[in-house]
């Protein structure tokens, strides 16, 4: 099939280390849980040989539990409400992983096209080819080795792919497309191939059971708190710019609220509230806590995601 189709699986494929994408991992704040799993599942699928190494150190043997760890789907689940750092995750901490495995990290982004245009088997096929591709590029890893390369693959908005099969409307193409992913999936699990999955939902509940089930962890994203507002907003305004207390009326102002209900999420503050301070100060205004207060009361915090 390839050439033509080939394109438009993947969108451009990222290549990590990348200093600008490492910038972006060390600036997302209140992530550190997630963020050392990540990093630690992947540098553990891309050198078997450290898990041997320590087996042995510890138990003088291959522990027959390292096997389950190697055969389990190498699949992640980021669900959570909008603009909650999802999607900056997924293509950002593969750079993490390059840095401190010194092996090469490629990001494969399975593209909105993908989606399939609605032809029947469309769906099926480019998922099969995604996974096809996979395979093809990341060389199953002997327990004694590390990778030459490692691989993430990106689902972002997954709930379009991964829709429950249960779901009464669902299309039977649809099912096949889902029936393929869960195949796909298995597949890089058994091969104990250096890829690591990434599925990114609003929807958690609207994923396929199958697919959730195979998940090694799925992690919950939400809004910003308090003090995770405050490291957003004090990175973009420093002390000379907008005091201890004016802040901490920002900080308030773009929380939750009887009038506005929940708080701002942090693309709110970073998308929106952020960029908005400069566009009213520029170009011939400074930009003072007052400002910054006033620009605040003014946005109105995205919806919560409630589904469709
Ligand atoms: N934890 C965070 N710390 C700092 N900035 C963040 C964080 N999360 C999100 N942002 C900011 O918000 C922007 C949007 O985040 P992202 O695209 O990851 O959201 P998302 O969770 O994928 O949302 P959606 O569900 O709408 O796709 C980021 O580019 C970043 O500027
Ligand atoms: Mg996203």
């Amino acid at each position: 099939m390839h050439d033509d189709s080939t394109d438009r699986i993947f969108d451009e494929i990222v290549e990590y280390p990348d200093p600008e994408i490492k910038r972006r991992y060390n600036r997302l704040v209140g992530l550190e849980v997630m963020k050392a799993r990540l990093v630690k599942e992947a540098m553990m699928r891309l050198q078997p040989s450290s898990l041997e190494d320590w087996s042995q150190r510890h138990f003088k043997e291959s522990l027959p539990a390292l096997a389950y760890f190697q055969r389990r789907p190498p699949l992640f689940v980021l669900a959570g409400d909008v603009g909650t750092g999802k999607t900056e995750l997924a293509e950002t901490f593969g750079d993490e992983v390059a840095r401190k495995t010194r092996i090469p990290i490629l990001l494969h982004s399975l593209s909105l096209t993908a989606r399939g245009t609605g032809a029947v088997g469309e769906m099926t096929r480019l998922i099969s080819a995604a996974f096809g591709i996979l395979k093809s590029q990341a060389e199953p890893v002997a327990n004694d080795t590390r990778a030459n390369a490692g691989h993430i693959l990106l689902i972002d908005e997954a709930d379009a792919l991964a829709q429950s099969r249960e779901s009464a409307q669902m299309h039977h193409e649809d099912r096949a497309g889902v029936n393929a992913l869960i195949r796909g999936i298995d597949d890089l699990a058994e091969g104990r191939r250096p890829v690591l999955i990434v599925m990114c939902t609003n929807r958690l509940s609207a994923l396929d059971p199958a697919v959730v089930r195979r998940a090694a962890a799925t992690f919950e994203f939400t809004r910003p708190n308090a003090e995770q507002r405050r490291m957003v907003l004090r990175y973009a305004f420093p002390e000379h710019i907008c005091s201890e207390s004016e802040m901490t009326r920002i900080v308030e102002l773009t929380g939750e609220s009887s009038k506005l209900g929940v708080g701002f999420s942090f693309s709110d503050l970073t998308q929106r509230l952020i960029p908005s301070v400069i566009l009213a100060a520029y170009p011939d205004h400074g930009i003072s806590g007052d400002l910054i207060g006033t620009i605040a009361s003014q946005t109105k915090p995205t919806p919560a995601f409630t589904g469709e």
